[in-house]
């Protein structure tokens, strides 16, 4: 600790200590002045600044700032230094608001589209979620504001999202839902966490050591604080215990003389409360290195949003249709042309520095074409067949109708999950009847999560991923859909063909209390790679206006050791006529693991800007954790020696080249051996195999002796050795103690002091 920290809370009454970790309102921390110790303010995060003026109003009256695209849109960019740029600015319009600290990025998986606040989250890939949080907390903190990385963890569901316990095994936990927040911890160093509301395996996550003590601050080195989600503590005292650190919202009088009266008859350890307030008076004085003053601009935010809008923006599909010609007779129909549908509900609802609407922005760029608007459809549960007949009559004597379509908030919110994947009944109806009497119809969706498309999708010439795209999002729309950008954004989720073919389906979402992730590492692309299923559009997938072609695959070693990693490299070059941006995706396929392994996991990408004709080097890095996973007995990361394939990649279904790569292992395991270890688990273990390789011809015998064969007469009628391979060693020698010197468990120890003791 440091010195004047330490001399600082030695000054601090009990009382002072108890408050400090209770906020002292909504939005700020108790401070207190006779120490000189200012209060800390924090905003909601993620994607935009949404102070409160009155820190005891939780929602109303938030000052304008920009909204900047949500999460999904996003992570589409894959472009590091672009949310690193946004990063920037959220913080410099943090300091014009006077905030200390945004909460935000979220870095949950994406474990079901059905998820309500999907929107806010970047992907169903851990790896691609890490990266992006990683490039937005730099961003953020690079200017001296904190950031509060949530919800930490497996915040993947709004049903009972106070309650709920999600059920995760080990290695899912670790591999899934823990790994964007790991690799944002170490790389990123956020000031802040906050946990999630749900419990995970039992216990709150705002009182589960195991995750906030155990695997956050010791594990990972967090050295910030935890804070917790908005009223989701129930027990001060354990969540103390557990590693968290300041409870929020206040005021919470009760709270506070809760903690004071533990200290006093000591259920509480009063290094416990010390420890808390050393890690909230560390980031406070941090956060006040750098002065809240001043204004932001909001025009070049403006801009950004629409560069970051530009980048995200996925083209599902394009019969050649798309870029239109600004000349033509264009039919612009549906409701969320003319009122931009930008951002979720929720707590990171932004009041907005100003707007783009589409529709507007079509006009603007399609100065000499002929612009019919019908709004088609309203934002709410209602059919209106005269809003379609007029649509339709619009769009059949135009050149092309081009269709928006937005996800009203009462199927896509913070607060609920979705029920289904569909679009509304007046949407789907809209674009049967539209693209019926006119082919030439592109469809722009306005949603936070996959719909599902199959009632319509043939029927149309273009699709629109438009997202939650932000406010300027309706000029790059326009800019697409004119050509004056070329899409580049790709899918960080796939998109399903139904909904009854996602991975959660079966255990989605809980009941009694509990949600059990039953399908286990096997979300998103690991799960339709799992099982061959088909989707409507693959992760990491999005269309170009140009084309480009990879050549030249190479790797920088075909045999190297874990520590040392690869590097791979590959040519893009740009074929079509048009400057575009690709996006190279790196996965690994492991050979031969000794535990279940998904096909394909995200490992590396990047994304590169081509002129037409020209060709770029594209390098990707590997290390040790691309290769690794998390072994549940060794309680570690491991890497197995063996050989793995590395797929340079366009798409999760389109993989363009595959190198096959030896890797060598340097880590020496501990043995794991133990008295329920079976036969088969001794003859992998490779110091057990050197003990029980000698032994087994005598089992195989004894077995004989006692069972006989598949073929003795009178006998069992099976290969006895088949089953005895995966029943305890010392099972196998109990149904065998006729033949034994000793009792079959003091012959086990005997081994198991062997091989312990082998180097
Ligand atoms: C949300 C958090 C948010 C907090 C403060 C909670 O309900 O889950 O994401 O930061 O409220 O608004």
């Amino acid at each position: 600790m440091s010195e004047d920290l330490a001399a600082l809370i030695s000054q601090m009454s009990l009382e002072e200590k108890a408050a400090l970790c209770t906020g002292a309102s909504a939005w700020t921390s108790t401070p207190v002045e006779r120490l000189g110790i200012p209060e800390l303010i924090v905003s909601d995060g993620p994607h935009g600044v949404r102070k409160v003026p009155d820190v005891n109003s939780m929602a109303i009256g938030s000052l304008p700032s920009t909204c900047f695209p949500t999460a999904s849109c996003l992570a589409s960019t894959w472009n590091r230094d672009l949310i690193r740029e946004m990063g920037e600015a959220l913080a410099e319009e943090c300091i014009a608001l006077n905030v200390d600290v945004l909460l935000g990025p979220g870095a949950n998986m994406k474990r079901s589209p059905l998820g309500g606040r999907n929107f806010e989250y970047f992907s169903e890939d851990p790896y691609l979620a890490g990266e992006m949080a990683v490039s937005m907390i730099n961003g953020v903190q690079s200017k001296g504001v904190g950031t509060s990385l949530k919800h930490y963890a497996a915040n993947n569901q709004e049903f009972q999202r106070f309650s709920i316990n999600a059920e995760i095994d080990e290695r899912t936990l670790r591999e899934i839902y823990l790994a964007a927040f790991e690799k944002a911890v170490k790389e990123a160093k956020p000031w802040t966490v906050m946990c999630s509301y749900n419990k995970v395996n039992g216990t709150f996550a705002s009182q589960n050591s195991t995750l906030l003590t155990d695997i956050l601050k010791k594990e990972w080195g967090f050295e910030g604080f935890i804070m917790s989600d908005w009223g989701a503590v129930r027990d001060r005292i354990a969540a103390l215990k557990a590693g968290l650190d300041w409870e929020m919202p206040g005021p919470q009088d009760r709270r506070v003389k809760a903690v004071v009266e533990a200290v006093r008859n000591g259920d509480l350890d009063v290094a416990v409360l010390n420890e808390s307030v050393r890690r909230i008076l560390n980031i406070t004085f941090r956060a006040k290195i750098t002065p809240k003053t001043g204004t932001f601009d909001a025009e070049v935010h403006h801009e950004l949003a629409h560069r970051i809008a530009c980048e995200g923006v996925v083209l599902l599909k394009n019969n050649g249709l798309l870029p239109l010609k600004a000349h033509e007779h264009i039919a612009v129909i549906g409701h969320s042309a003319e009122t931009a549908h930008f951002q979720g509900g929720g707590s990171s609802h932004i009041n907005p520095t100003k707007v783009s609407v589409p529709f507007n922005e079509i006009k603007n760029q399609a100065t000499d074409a002929e612009l019919i608007y019908a709004p088609g459809y309203l934002m709410d549960n209602t059919f209106q067949q005269g809003m379609i007949d007029t649509a339709v009559s619009v769009a059949r004597t135009a050149d092309v109708a081009v269709l928006f379509i937005a996800l009203p908030s009462y199927k896509e919110s913070e607060g609920y999950d979705r029920t289904d994947l569909d679009l509304t009944e007046q949407q789907v109806a809209l674009i049967k009847a539209v693209s019926k009497v006119q082919p030439k119809t592109v469809v722009v969706i306005n949603n936070g999560a996959p719909v599902v498309m199959g009632d319509w999708i043939d029927g149309v010439a273009a699709v629109i991923e438009g997202w939650m795209m932000g406010q300027a999002g309706g000029i790059a729309i326009a800019d697409i859909l004119f050509g004056k950008v070329n899409p580049s954004g790709k899918l960080a989720e796939t998109f399903p063909a139904s909904l009854i073919d996602t991975p959660a389906y079966l255990n989605w979402p809980g009941e009694s209390g509990e949600v059990r992730y039953g399908e286990g590492l096997f979300i998103g692309y690991r799960y339709y790679d799992a099982k061959n299923v088909p989707v409507l559009f693959p992760f990491g997938h999005g269309l170009s206006y140009t084309t480009f072609e990879y050549s030249h695959p190479k790797v920088s070693a075909s045999s190297f050791k874990d520590v040392d990693g690869v590097t791979v490299k590959v040519d893009v070059t740009n074929t079509g006529k048009l400057a575009g941006a690709e996006i190279v995706q790196v996965y690994v396929h492991d050979h031969d693991a000794s535990l279940v392994r998904p096909e394909k996991e995200l490992k590396g990408f990047a994304k590169i800007f081509l002129e037409p004709g020209e060709t770029k080097t594209v390098s990707v890095k590997l290390d040790f954790r691309s290769f690794a996973f998390y072994h549940t007995e060794f309680k570690q990361w491991i890497t197995e020696t063996g050989e793995f394939d590395i797929l340079i990649a366009a798409s999760a279904a389109d993989i363009r080249h595959t190198l096959t790569v030896k890797l060598e292992s340097t880590l020496d395991l501990p043995c794991v051996l133990d008295m329920e270890s079976t036969i088969r688990e001794w003859v992998t273990d490779k110091r057990g195999n050197t003990i029980i390789t000698p032994l087994i011809k005598n089992i195989t015998e004894m077995s004989r002796q006692s069972f006989g064969d598949d073929q003795s007469e009178g006998g069992v009628g099976m290969d006895t050795m088949e089953m005895f391979y995966d029943m305890p060693l010392v099972s196998v020698l109990m149904f065998n103690q006729q033949f034994l010197t000793m009792p079959p468990e003091e012959m086990v120890e005997g081994l198991l002091r062997q091989v312990h003791a082998m180097k």
